[in-house]
């Protein structure tokens, strides 16, 4: 489990997400707090809830981001839904407890990833042998002939004779060593610890081999998943997975894949998928996170008619999940009640009061995201790790172009963003994309006959570029 301090989170966010210090402190509290219940005596463990929160914030400010950034950094199972997927159960559409059985089915994967990297030594040893055994094959005794579990295709074993006179593509003096009497188990030992060495050195890596491979064989069956139905679903791709197991299938791959595919089946194999299960469902409960973003766009009530009419069923539906409650998963029972939710919405129109008032209950934090300014713009133009300046630098590159932004064209269009934002739509930091991708559209067209060359940007050029466009405010509602 996560051993970051609030600190320590809201720096990290910092690398990605300018600003917004309120959502990002309220954030890395909620996540520090699981790890303090975790310690708490156990009497007193059951009691404590998690606090909810609600992110309330223009379009494009950076809710969605410090969502994705919080998941890569959780090490917790994480899953970020859109509230306005759900329909009220009746209606077309996903029920809600379909978000649990989705961050169960993650955390197993998560689980098992980590149980597979525990047995990896061990993984890569059975696929060394089982390697070496397809290369030069064991010769057994009738009475004693074991089930082969990958029967060696002949054009895998070694030629021995080839190998001598140098017709095939094992380097040339270690061919020599490899000419033993196979019936003689002393020297095929011995033989087997040779080629075990050159496997080791990576002097096989290149020689084709032919494996054989299981295919996870599931039958396409889709079935809308309106609820009760999903509970069949599971029950049919069972069924079908009886039915039809995987096939097999010879594969001609390269040695040193065929080791990585090799290891990856065994440790398949060596997992203990029951135990990988329990964890994993310990884990959804007691550490897992959901993400309801969208969350405005199913505020409302009653009153309203058409598409309206089911938010405040899905709102119903919730409630439950986030209050806690017992959900049936393929993997066994979830309890739902120390599952910690983040929800975020603009709240454009409604207003976190239009929520049912028992699930605004449920959300005891609100926090409020900053409209950004054009400081900011500067900022999230050049400073995150990801930074937009630097993604379109990075793509230049590739064509052997050199870009680069003079301070004074940055501040040009971080002011134009600005702009814009405030005489049409504040659509935030997406603003930035639309006017970049318009500033650099001759350059990245023409990018491929302006190789080798070394593209200055500076304010003259952005102003040259969409002073025109910024100035006329229809031309700009279409534009940018
Ligand atoms: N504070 C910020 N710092 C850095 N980048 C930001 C910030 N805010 C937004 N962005 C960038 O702007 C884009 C849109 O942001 P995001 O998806 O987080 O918006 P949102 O707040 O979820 O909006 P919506 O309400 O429309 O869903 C993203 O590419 C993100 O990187
Ligand atoms: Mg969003």
């Amino acid at each position: 489990m996560q051993t970051f301090t609030p600190r320590e989170i809201v720096s990290e966010l910092d690398r990605y997400i300018i600003g917004q210090n309120k959502a990002k402190r309220a954030v890395a509290i909620a996540l520090r707090n699981r790890w303090r219940r975790m310690r708490v005596p156990e009497e007193l463990k059951d009691e404590i809830a998690p606090k909810n929160i609600i992110m309330i914030g223009p379009t494009g400010v950076g809710k969605t981001e410090i969502a994705r950034r919080l998941a890569k950094l959780s090490q917790a199972p994480f899953l970020k839904v859109e509230a306005s997927k759900f329909t009220e159960v009746g209606y077309v559409g996903r029920d809600v407890e379909s978000m649990i059985r989705d961050l169960v089915e993650l955390s197993v994967n998560m689980v098992k990833e980590e149980e597979m990297e525990n047995v990896k030594v061990k993984a890569d040893e059975l696929a060394e042998e089982r390697i070496l055994d397809l290369l030069l094959p064991r010769r057994v005794t009738p009475d004693e002939q074991p089930e082969p579990k990958f029967p060696p295709t002949d054009s895998n074993v070694l030629d021995f004779d080839r190998a001598k006179t140098g017709r095939h593509d094992i380097p040339g003096n270690e061919a020599e060593i490899l000419q033993p009497k196979v019936e003689d188990t002393d020297t095929y030992d011995k033989t087997r610890e040779k080629l075990k060495k050159l496997l080791r050195e990576g002097k096989l890596d290149e020689r084709p081999l032919e494996i054989e491979t299981r295919e996870k064989n599931t039958p396409m069956v889709e079935i809308f998943s309106a609820s009760g139905i999903e509970e069949m679903d599971i029950n049919i791709k069972d069924m079908f997975g009886n039915l039809f197991p995987g096939k097999t299938k010879t594969k001609k791959v390269l040695v040193k894949d065929a080791r990585n595919i090799i290891a990856t089946e065994e440790a398949q194999r060596l997992v203990d998928m029951d135990k990988v299960v329990s964890l994993a469902v310990k884990k959804v409960e007691e550490t897992g996170i959901i993400f309801l973003d969208e969350i405005d766009k199913i505020a409302g009530r009653e009153s309203a008619h058409g598409p309206d009419v089911s938010r405040e069923g899905v709102q119903r539906d919730i409630l439950p999940i986030v209050e806690g409650s017992s959900i049936n998963t393929k993997y066994g029972i979830v309890k739902t009640d120390h599952i910690l939710f983040i929800a975020a919405g603009a709240f454009h129109v409604s207003k976190p009061s239009d929520l049912i008032p028992e699930l605004q209950g449920r959300f005891p934090l609100r926090v409020e995201l900053d409209s950004l300014d054009k400081d900011d713009f500067v900022k999230i133009l050049t400073e995150p790790k990801n930074a937009l300046v630097t993604q379109y630098v990075a793509l230049m590159e590739t064509e052997t172009v050199t870009l680069e932004f003079k301070k004074d064209a940055i501040d040009e269009i971080a002011q134009m963003a600005a702009q814009v934002n405030e005489r049409s739509e504040n659509i935030g930091a997406r603003r930035l994309h639309t006017i970049l991708e318009k500033l650099l559209d001759e350059i990245s067209f023409k990018a491929p006959e302006l190789s080798k060359k070394k593209i200055k940007i500076d304010r003259a050029y952005v102003q040259e570029k969409l002073k025109d466009i910024v100035e006329d405010q229809d031309l700009s509602k279409y534009i940018l």
